[in-house]
């Protein structure tokens, strides 16, 4: 069971592997870990410059990522990486703690005591915050919301993103987020910038809200995602934007079967892979 934390990141020049993390595996070319090759002279140390398959996903709430991600990373055995969740968790910890969302000191304060944990249980990513699985917390609509402003906060994301290149120096991945064809895995070898209408979106969220029985208004849930939409474009550090060399796949008018065949006819295209 690996297990990458936010503490274990250490910053740029710190350990790629914490010491109380027994069970991480070793470091990237020991036997666990896949072979590869460095390309091109060593780059900055905070840079991720050894040359993997990373696939980088990004776009708006609601677009289908995470599910496209899954299929995607197990089609191509990579770790599929949700930055979203850690993202998530870390607004879970500001709201147990009440903290105000617009009280940037407040999260900077708070989010140095979240340590935040990456495990892989029977394939699927757990969150980890402060020793407890916090997944089922993370999808509620209060976290989502209060996600997308703390996000906004320096600290938080300089956190956050140290974990995330950990986990892509280690492993081939295929992470999903705003910013990670942009800041956080600048030279992957596929970047896609997945969307779809924000009408759509909305449907998508209200139909699955539905299907679980949960009480949903079409309304309120797509000026949720305008509003979110919103915030993740303009804020001033890392906004949601297409990368200038990702491929744009607009999901509005296609099956999950077809977005996931559209994004491996590109990675083969990128990679020579089959
Ligand atoms: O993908 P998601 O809905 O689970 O993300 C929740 C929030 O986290 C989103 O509104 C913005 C933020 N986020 C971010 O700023 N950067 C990422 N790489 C991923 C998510």
């Amino acid at each position: 069971m690996p297990c990458f934390s936010s503490q274990a990141a250490g910053g740029p020049k710190g350990p790629a592997r914490g010491p109380d993390c027994s069970s991480c595996p070793g470091p990237a070319g020991s036997p666990e870990e896949p072979d590869f090759k460095r390309e091109g002279p060593a780059g900055p140390a905070d840079k991720v410059f050894f040359m993997r398959n990373n696939i980088a996903i990004d776009g708006p709430a609601g677009a289908g990522k995470s599910t496209i991600a899954k299929k995607v990373a197990k089609a191509v055995s990579a770790i599929y990486v949700d930055t979203g969740a850690m993202y998530r968790a870390m607004a879970l910890h500001m709201i147990r703690n009440g903290i105000d969302p617009e009280d940037a000191a407040a999260i900077s304060r708070q989010c140095q005591s979240a340590d935040i944990t990456i495990e892989y249980i029977d394939g699927e990513q757990a969150v980890i915050l402060n020793g407890e699985n916090v997944n089922a917390f993370l999808r509620r609509e209060e976290v989502g919301n209060m996600a997308s402003r703390s996000s906004v906060n320096p600290d938080v994301r300089t956190k956050l993103m140290e974990l995330q290149r950990q986990l892509a120096a280690r492993t081939d991945v295929v992470m999903d987020g705003r910013d990670i064809g942009t800041v956080v895995l600048p030279d992957a070898r596929v970047k896609i910038y997945l969307t779809a209408s924000a009408e759509v979106r909305a449907k998508r969220r209200f139909d699955e809200l539905a299907a679980k029985g949960q009480p949903a208004d079409y309304d309120t849930i797509f000026n949720e995602i305008r509003d979110r939409d919103y915030r993740d474009m303009h804020r001033e550090i890392a906004p949601l934007k297409q990368a200038e060399d990702a491929v744009l796949v607009d999901t509005s008018d296609m099956t999950i079967d077809e977005v996931a065949d559209r994004i491996l006819e590109i990675y083969r295209e990128k990679t020579g892979k089959a």
